[in-house]
């Protein structure tokens, strides 16, 4: 980011002074220095995307099995981040909440315990199955379903703002982030908010298909964009989020070497024997003990970004 000190100038030699920008050197900074943070975002999301074999959105998520898998371990994986998302959002009974990406119902179902009427946009069929059996299970009323991808859907035609909460947790994989993010401040409430969850750096599975796509698919895998190119597209908007970093927490755990390699090989596109191997031989090397199962080695950590509606 750029603020009023952006500039530094040589005095006697010897040290380094912060200077005002002036009109002209500031137009100079904004051509060769300021990057336009959307098109940052929309260049490596494209190059994300251009990995060969990637898998993401409805073609992962529409299977019903990977679905299920990924509810199976919300408890386990997830728990942490999900009661912190929980207290951020401080729903009240009757609450209107948008939830864009919901998944399986991470923060849906939650929400609608707590006595929110919630609409989950997902384009992922499998996903939305897992959603309504579990609200059919525990006879949730208030939850409402679109099948549809955030960027495709006309809110005013197709959902009922405004909300007071709109969230969209680890689902932002809008090329057009702008407008993206503009459709979400124009569906708060007045004295609604939007709450943005999404990766400050790697996370450990980004950080093993980093170490293995190569390996597994003859070419290197290209990393998502990552939430810096969200708070500064939010501010060349006019919209001054607040940014909290916080660990993920709950690495995902596997009961034996075998099992690791089942949870990642359908996300990695994993399928002949040889590729099987290259996961088998990563995960004999690098998991470590951890909680009574084996998990991947390190930590890493996700921005939860929020801002109250501006009018604009
Ligand atoms: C990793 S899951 C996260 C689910 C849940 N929000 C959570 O916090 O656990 C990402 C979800 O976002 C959905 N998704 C991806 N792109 C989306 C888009 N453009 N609009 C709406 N949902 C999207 C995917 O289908 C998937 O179900």
């Amino acid at each position: 980011m750029v603020g009023v000190f952006w500039g530094r100038r040589m005095l006697a030699g010897r040290v380094w002074i912060p200077t005002y920008a002036s009109e002209a050197t500031d137009c100079l900074m904004k051509d060769l220095l300021i990057p336009d943070w959307d098109e940052v975002w929309r260049r490596k999301l494209a190059l994300n995307r251009s990995t060969p074999a990637f898998r993401e959105g409805a073609d992962l998520w529409g299977d019903r099995e990977q679905a299920r898998r990924y509810a199976a371990r919300l408890a386990s994986d997830h728990a942490r981040r999900v009661a912190e998302t929980l207290r951020d959002l401080s729903v009240a009974p009757g609450d209107r909440v948008l939830d864009i990406g919901s998944g399986p119902g991470t923060l849906a179902l939650p929400l609608a315990r707590a006595g929110a009427s919630v609409t989950a946009v997902e384009p992922a069929e499998g996903m939305l199955a897992e959603l309504r059996a579990a609200a059919e299970r525990e006879g949730l009323t208030t939850i409402t379903t679109l099948r549809g991808l955030w960027g495709e859907v006309d809110p005013v035609r197709d959902l009922a703002p405004p909300y007071d909460r709109v969230v969209a947790s680890f689902s932002l994989t809008m090329p057009d982030i702008r407008s993206a993010l503009a459709a979400m401040n124009a569906a708060a409430s007045e004295s609604g908010s939007v709450h943005l969850y999404w990766f400050a750096d790697e996370p450990l599975w980004e950080r093993l298909y980093l170490a293995l796509w190569e390996d597994l698919h003859g070419a290197p895998y290209h990393p998502r964009p990552k939430a810096d190119c969200l708070f500064n597209v939010l501010y060349a908007m006019g919209i001054y989020a607040n940014v909290l970093m916080r660990p993920m927490g709950d690495a995902a755990t596997f009961a034996t070497v075998e099992d690791a390699v089942d949870h990642f090989a359908p996300r990695m596109s994993v399928k002949s024997p040889r590729q099987r191997e290259v996961l088998r031989d990563y995960f004999r090397e690098h998991l470590a003990r951890q909680d009574g199962g084996l998990a991947l080695p390190g930590t890493s950590t996700y921005a939860a970004i929020w801002w109250r509606k501006r009018r604009c």
